[in-house]
């Protein structure tokens, strides 16, 4: 294989052959490409784009790079969700115990929150004691038992993805529709599954910000999704408002504990039972009642309990085990009925509190975030509460209320 000329030839606007993409990734994977060239091949890629066939030939060679979660052969259906990220998302908190109540196993290996949007296991961690780190045989034991397993991944689970995102980060080719589909079904079919729900937000709050891009990922996605065997649906959601109530991570868990319970909110427990709906042959009445009768609840109890997470301090979480030494009513400075409260301004908002990471290194503060968030559509009097913000200091505090005042609008 002579690295230059397939860049050349995908620079050119030629297709490259499945045997061509194959042995690319392997290489790569094995260290036998230098980052220049890998580098140099995905700016082709950003500018020329990859027809379906090459796209299925990517994911396929960047999910064989390493191990796959294996199942027996008489094991129940296998389902999942991936979101592509927004602010006060914990759908996937909810949604995995919930699908495991109807005999379904949810393998879901999860990601770190970067930038604005948040991460299912730095949510997950706010939990003491969780671990998201499992080895295969707990994983396998652990669906047996329960049905669900949240963790994060691990570096013998598509390598090459992990190489190649590393790469693109600071090269300028993380927003290539192909690259994009390639790094996350890749992922996602490394679990094994039978069935996949794409949740594509779009909006201030998210990755792409209309619809049309949305639509454009998530047709890719599913083609790759169905042309590997896995039955791929795709639910496009606006992301100009936070999911829920509550954004930054024990907040958000206890909010999930609340919808767990059947206590809503009500666009939370939507969302949920909407994502549930395409993986999973039950009715929404039926889901819905798996909230209302303590099941989905159980089930998340015995997941955490299984994974070393402490069951009692999820009464709690807020109070207790991770209070923040500031909480803030942010008022409303007029009457009227709220307009906006702008997703892309909550999450830099609890990005500045310190809930999330600017960079991959970053720390996060399990504690901060912002809480009690209203609705737009509401009608507000003068002095009636916006949101909570929890901070760590007084200064923390001023500045976040400055970031959501640029995105909150009363009319
Ligand atoms: N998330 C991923 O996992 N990969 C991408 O390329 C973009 C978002």
């Amino acid at each position: 294989m002579h690295v230059p000329q397939l860049i050349e030839k995908k620079r050119d606007g030629n297709r490259l052959t499945d045997g061509e993409i194959q042995r690319l990734i392997q290489s790569f994977t094995r260290g036998d490409i230098p980052d220049y060239q890998m580098s140099a091949l995905a700016m082709a890629i950003f500018f020329r784009g990859m027809d379906d066939a090459e796209i299925s030939a990517l994911t396929e060679a960047m999910l064989h790079s390493g191990r796959t979660l294996q199942w027996r052969v008489d094991a129940p259906l296998r389902v999942d969700k991936h979101s592509t990220g927004g602010i006060g998302d914990k759908t996937s908190l909810v949604l995995a115990p919930l699908l495991a109540c109807e005999g379904l196993w949810v393998p879901m290996i999860s990601g770190r929150g970067l930038g604005i949007t948040g991460g299912t296991l730095d949510k997950l961690e706010s939990i003491p004691g969780f671990r998201t780190q499992l080895s295969a045989a707990e994983v396998e034991s652990q669906m047996e038992r329960i049905g669900c397993v949240m963790i994060g991944q691990t570096a013998d689970i598509c390598p090459a993805d992990k190489k190649l995102y590393a790469l693109r980060d600071v090269t300028g080719t993380v927003p290539s529709i192909p690259l994009i589909t390639a790094s996350i079904m890749s992922k996602k079919l490394a679990e094994g599954l039978d069935r996949l729900v794409l949740d594509v937000k779009y909006g201030t709050g998210a990755f792409m910000k209309t619809a049309a891009e949305a639509e454009a990922l998530a047709a890719s996605m599913k083609r790759v999704g169905t042309a590997l065997g896995v039955r791929t649906t795709a639910q496009l959601h606006a992301m100009n408002e936070p999911t829920g109530e509550a954004a930054g991570n024990a907040l958000e868990v206890a909010e999930a504990v609340r919808c767990l319970r059947g206590e809503g909110p009500p666009d939370l427990e939507a969302m949920v039972l909407e994502l549930a709906c395409a993986v999973c042959d039950r009715s929404h009445d039926q889901l819905a009642a798996r909230l209302r009768d303590g099941s989905a609840w159980q089930r998340f109890q015995a997941m955490v309990a299984a994974q070393g997470g402490d069951v009692e301090a999820l009464e709690n979480l807020t109070q207790r085990v991770h209070p923040a030494p500031i909480i803030v009513e942010l008022p409303a400075s007029h009457s009227g009925e709220l307009t906006r409260m702008d997703a892309g301004a909550v999450g830099r908002a609890v990005l500045e509190l310190g809930a999330g990471r600017a960079t991959a290194s970053d720390t996060v503060d399990f504690a901060v975030g912002c809480d009690r968030i209203a609705k737009t559509g509401c009608t507000l009097r003068e002095g009636d509460p916006l949101l909570r913000i929890h901070a760590r200091t007084t200064a923390a505090a001023e500045q976040a209320r400055a970031t959501l005042l640029t995105g909150i609008t009363v009319q």
